[in-house]
């Protein structure tokens, strides 16, 4: 088999949950800053859609780490879906309403059951452009009409690539490509459009400076101040991970 031939699930031992399995004294500031910059742009997005009996199916919690966010956000019932069995368990115990066991491409519920999806930092994992509109369809199908999915992709131009791209367990697509999944495979609307983390200093040639940044006291705290400050000025696929907010029809 050539790499190119290769699925998410044949990677899906070394696709791991952000901060919760972090390692060292860096990994662990770079997953503060991933936290603290991705949930702002996640709480922007959603700002509206949260009613007091809504429903939230996060896609690919890994060990739950989005648990407490979501809860924070007001949502009544946080649903989660995950491929690995022993993240799924995790998740479970870390307290979300349903676990779903399985690939995020069929998740065996009701259509029109669920008013937000989320998915943070797994598209990115999904290895295969047909894998990826699997899951855009298949959430279509879950949410309600009028519900919205809040999802992310890394982005091919904050690499330095111009187009798709794949190497070892990660997918990058440009900003026209991440749009075209969404029209080319459900009848989603684009709301919005928002860059998350690396905005500032998310320019290949800067990635030493932000890296000595990050090691300072709080460095994590301000590297996520100077993002969200200066990120309007900014191509938005600059930043690492580009988030498209999308609604169902109809409502
Ligand atoms: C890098 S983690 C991100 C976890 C969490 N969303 C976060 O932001 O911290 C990606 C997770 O997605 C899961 N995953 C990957 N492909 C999946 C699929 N097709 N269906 C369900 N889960 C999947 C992986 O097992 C992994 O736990």
């Amino acid at each position: 088999m050539t790499e190119s031939d290769k699925t998410h699930e044949d990677y899906i031992a070394r696709i791991g949950g952000t901060a919760a399995t972090a390692r060292g004294f860096m990994g662990r500031r770079w997953n503060r800053y991933y936290f603290r910059t991705l949930k702002r742009t996640v709480r922007d997005m959603l700002a509206d859609e949260v009613g007091t009996d809504s429903t939230v199916l996060d896609i690919g919690t890994s060990h739950g780490n989005w648990l407490p966010f979501l809860r924070q956000l007001g949502f009544h019932t946080v649903v989660g879906v995950e491929l690995d069995a022993e993240r799924a368990e995790q998740a479970r115990r870390a307290g979300y309403d349903e676990i779903y066991n399985c690939d995020a491409r069929g998740v065996p519920r009701p259509s029109d059951s669920i008013d937000v999806a989320v998915s943070n930092d797994v598209f990115v994992h999904i290895l295969r452009l047909q894998d990826k509109a699997a899951i855009v369809r298949e959430t279509e199908r879950l949410l309600r009409p009028g519900g919205v999915m809040v999802f992310n992709h890394s982005s091919a131009r904050a690499f330095g690539h111009h187009a798709a791209h794949i190497r070892d367990h990660c997918s990058y697509l440009t900003l026209d490509e991440f749009i075209r999944l969404v029209r080319d495979n459900s009848s989603f609307v684009i709301e919005d459009i928002k860059p998350s983390y690396y905005s500032v200093l998310g320019h290949p040639q800067r990635r030493t400076l932000r890296h000595l940044l990050m090691a300072m006291p709080f460095g994590w705290m301000a590297t996520s101040l100077l993002d969200h400050g200066v990120r309007q000025h900014q191509p938005i696929d600059l930043s690492d991970y580009v988030y498209l907010k999308v609604r169902k029809p109809g409502g």
